[in-house]
């Protein structure tokens, strides 16, 4: 049983979902939703503050500052109100309002910027006032997740790890990719590995991560609106793009199951199946890494007017709405008992 003081000394590493009963292909889902953050950005941001820290970065009066689209803040918001020091958010208007208030009630600041930049993204927007912050006082540190080796370095000693322990025999690994640090950090891994495994990135349609037309994204996490520096894709053996549609699909036959997963978790098991159900299947060991549950995408993934007024009336079949089994009716009143009652 564990027992912390430390909110990040908590993560549970050893959860997998078999997802062959629901989707009918073979699929191992990494969950790496639970820990006080909600996300696997916990290791991302435990490792760049950690090596932040040795390398005499942060001081007491620091005030990290950081772009992100919601979970590496909220990551962030709760190690920094764990050890004391300020932190700043900078995101948009993508951020789920939930994500925004969790970070507000760990004390940290949220800073929303509207104005796209030139791919429609906010990335460029984003960072641009990160640096016109860090320009203006000295005081405020930037880890800056996108350039950072600790986001990287995080999964290749720990998710990366948990995978090849859990499976000695895995053939493919389907990772989503924002930063790139998990993709980067498991391809590394298992580059060294005993066997040969295919690195297969999933990205959403509209990213420009690995190139191509960038287009409108409404889903936070996955994607991005540059090219991540981290990404080096001589690792990488495939990519997998998938339209946000079918990321939505996926969330809510995993939900009609009863397992709540974020939207990137959609994509990549999107991505994941699709992969499968194009191969042979039968014999091969295939894990795909779910980075966030769905509690924070309730007022948007799970929302039926945001899906309709942007996907259209026909996103989902009539079967995956979750309430569309039951009835609705007035209850049957039953007329009161009025026989002597023993
Ligand atoms: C929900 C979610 N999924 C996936 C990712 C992408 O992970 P990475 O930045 O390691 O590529 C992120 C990153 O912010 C995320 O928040």
């Amino acid at each position: 049983m564990p027992v912390i003081s430390a909110p990040h000394d908590f993560n549970e590493g050893r959860l997998f979902v078999d997802l062959e009963p629901i989707f009918g292909c073979p699929l191992y889902l990494k969950c790496e939703g639970f820990n006080f953050a909600g996300s696997i950005k916990l290791k991302a941001a435990n490792e760049m503050v950690a090596s932040a820290e040795r390398d005499g970065i942060l001081k007491p009066d620091s005030i990290l500052v950081e772009s992100s689209s919601g979970n590496l803040g909220v990551a962030l918001s709760m190690i920094a109100a764990s050890k004391g020091y300020k932190f700043l958010c900078v995101t948009d208007s993508r951020c789920n309002l939930s994500t925004r208030l969790l970070m507000e009630a760990l004390g940290s600041r949220v800073h929303i910027v509207a104005d796209p930049d030139e791919n429609g993204g906010f990335l460029g927007t984003r960072v641009e006032y990160v640096r016109s912050l860090c320009a203006s006082d000295s005081r405020y540190v930037w880890l800056s997740q996108y350039t950072n080796p600790g986001n990287w370095r995080a999964h290749y000693r720990t998710t990366a790890q948990q995978i090849a322990s859990h499976f000695p025999r895995l053939d493919v690994l389907f990772i989503g990719t924002g930063t790139a640090g998990t993709l980067m950090g498991c391809a590394r891994y298992f580059r060294q590995w005993h066997r040969p495994v295919r690195i297969v990135a999933v990205d959403s349609v509209g990213s420009v991560a690995f190139g191509g037309e960038p287009g409108r994204r409404m889903i936070p996490g996955l994607g991005m609106s540059m090219r991540p520096p981290l990404l080096d894709e001589s690792y990488v053996n495939e990519v997998i793009k998938v339209e946000e549609a079918e990321t939505i699909r996926a969330c809510h036959r995993m939900a009609r199951r009863g397992f709540l997963f974020g939207g990137s978790t959609g994509t990549v098991v999107s991505g994941a199946t699709d992969w499968l159900s194009r191969h042979d299947a039968r014999d091969i060991t295939a894990v795909a890494i779910a980075p966030d549950l769905g509690e924070r995408y309730l007022d948007t993934i799970y929302q039926t007017n945001w899906l309709q007024d942007l996907y259209g009336d026909q996103i989902l079949d009539p079967e995956e709405q979750m309430t569309a089994t039951i009835p609705e009716r007035e209850p049957v009143t039953r007329k009161p008992d009025r026989r002597p009652q023993p």
